[in-house]
């Protein structure tokens, strides 16, 4: 099946694309798997003979890789959208295109096709590999082409042009079986599917053999990783067999849910030297009550108990998270217990987002949804006291010396470098370009709530 695309591609480009200087234009909204699939429908582009711009305003194909976990994901796409209309106009022969999540809706794609009618293509999130056919129907027909079937298989990973040259993405699984009440991700990438063990290590083999030095495994809930392959694996055994890559030094892995971390994980972390002293470990809420009606399957203490194992046996270990202010039902007192999670578990960084009712949701049908001003007043004093938390994190790494990855230059400053500690702490120091994509010693030197800063050492 993905020769076939490739050919496709040839094909499209020796017929329509020609020798023409083609733009196409990506704007990504959502998370990590939403630009890994950028990263995988950009090498199709490219492929095809379109170049890159970051210029809406030049661009011959535009896409929109959309988001709906949260209502304003979606709002600032479809304001996105409608400002195209006048581009389109002048230009007709743009290609507007919309994939991602907000297309596995069909409220979504009925908002598109009854008020967006300048869109050309529409396709889900298991579509990417037939993008290449799309494309030619619309060259050839010039109609809105729709494609929301079920194509794309786990194990059949297309090529992808990678942001970076040094750390990359690698998709271990798709979709979430759990339903939290308030999440509309299982309905937009369905049930979890994971991919074979062999196609994941050869994807980390050949990036180690390209000069990749980090990988970050990607899944809704990597945790449940392996349990629906024809010879069940378990997430750990996946590390081992990533921490045995030559090359690779570094391995991040992306989202764990709480139910399902196990002692052998925690294990693993602990003792397999390329796993990074980091976990992302979204408690979402601090209160037994609300994380029943979030159907979290995990209590405060039952979390609490894997961050100290987590601490014990990870010395250094950061911990990262997500929390939602305001679900419904959530009194003052359900808050406090989140307030008082957030000073128990000392975190180092945190996502904190207001509660978004999703139609289709369980929670979005509930009763005593909360009002906008009470969740706000929560949601600043939770940032209040987190941000104090950071601070004081981030002072124990005074004086000390960190290995960080160079990732680029700050935008703020071409002399600055900036990097990642492996327990995922952002350092900004002064250095030459070249020293991108390699690993250096940095002597910590200042700090504040989000980031450190010093100087290279030997
Ligand atoms: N699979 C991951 C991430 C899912 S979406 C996980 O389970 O952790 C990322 C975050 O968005 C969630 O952790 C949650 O905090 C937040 N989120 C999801 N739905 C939301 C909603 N309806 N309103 C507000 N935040 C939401
Ligand atoms: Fe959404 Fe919950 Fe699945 Fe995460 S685990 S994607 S929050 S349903
Ligand atoms: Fe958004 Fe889809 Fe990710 S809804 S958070 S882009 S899985």
């Amino acid at each position: 099946m993905t020769n076939k695309i490739y050919e496709k591609i040839d094909e499209i480009k020796n017929e329509y694309i020609k020798n023409n200087e083609l733009y196409y234009y990506i704007e990504t909204v959502g998370c990590q798997m939403n630009e890994h699939d950028s990263e995988k429908i950009s090498y199709i582009l490219e492929d095809m003979g379109y170049l890159p711009t970051t210029e809406v305003e030049e661009a011959d194909f535009v896409l929109f890789n959309t988001c709906l976990v949260r209502e304003n994901a979606e709002l600032k796409v479809l304001g996105q959208l409608g400002s195209l209309k006048p581009l389109k106009e002048k230009n007709p022969d743009m290609i507007i295109a919309v994939c991602g999540c907000m297309m596995q809706t069909g409220e979504a794609r009925k908002i598109i096709l009854e008020k967006h009618r300048h869109v050309d293509i529409i396709f889900g999130t298991k579509n990417i590999s037939s993008l290449p056919y799309l494309i030619e129907t619309h060259f050839q027909t010039g109609d809105l082409i729709v494609d929301i079937d079920e194509r794309d298989l786990i194990d059949e990973q297309l090529q992808m042009k990678r942001s970076h040259s040094f750390m990359g993405y690698i998709n271990i699984m798709t979709g979430c079986n759990n339903f939290c009440t308030y999440c509309i991700v299982p309905y937009a990438r369905g049930r979890e599917d994971s991919r074979s063990p062999e196609s994941i290590i050869e994807e980390a083999k050949d990036m180690a053999k390209n000069g990749y030095k980090e990988i970050t495994l990607l899944g809704q809930n990597v945790n449940s990783y392996g349990k629906n392959l024809e010879n069940p694996i378990t997430f750990p055994e996946l590390l081992k067999m990533l921490n045995e890559v030559e090359g690779i030094e570094r391995i991040r892995f992306l989202t764990s849910h709480p139910k399902d971390i196990s002692d052998e994980l925690i294990e693993a972390i602990g003792d397999l030297d390329k796993v990074c002293e980091n976990i992302h470990l979204p408690f979402q809420s601090g209160s037994d009550r609300i994380l029943d009606d979030m159907n979290r399957r995990y209590t405060h203490d039952g979390y609490l108990d894997i961050i100290k194992k987590l601490k014990k046996k990870v010395p250094g270990i950061t911990i990262s998270t997500d929390i939602i202010v305001g679900f419904p039902g959530e009194t003052e007192e359900d808050f406090q217990e989140t307030m008082r999670m957030v000073e128990e578990v000392e975190y180092d960084q945190a996502f904190t987002y207001l509660y978004s009712p999703r139609p289709g949701t369980k929670a979005a049908e509930m009763e005593n949804q909360i009002p906008r001003d009470v969740m706000q007043d929560r949601f600043e004093r939770l940032l209040d006291k987190m941000y104090k938390i950071f601070y004081i994190k981030n002072q124990d790494y005074m004086g000390t010396i960190q290995e960080v990855l160079v990732e680029g230059k700050s935008k703020k400053n071409p002399n600055i470098l900036t990097g990642r500690t492996r327990t995922y702490k952002l350092v900004h120091f002064p250095g030459d370009e070249k020293e991108i994509g390699n690993l250096v010693n940095v002597k910590i030197k200042g700090h504040n709530s989000f980031a450190l800063n010093g100087e290279m050492v030997r």
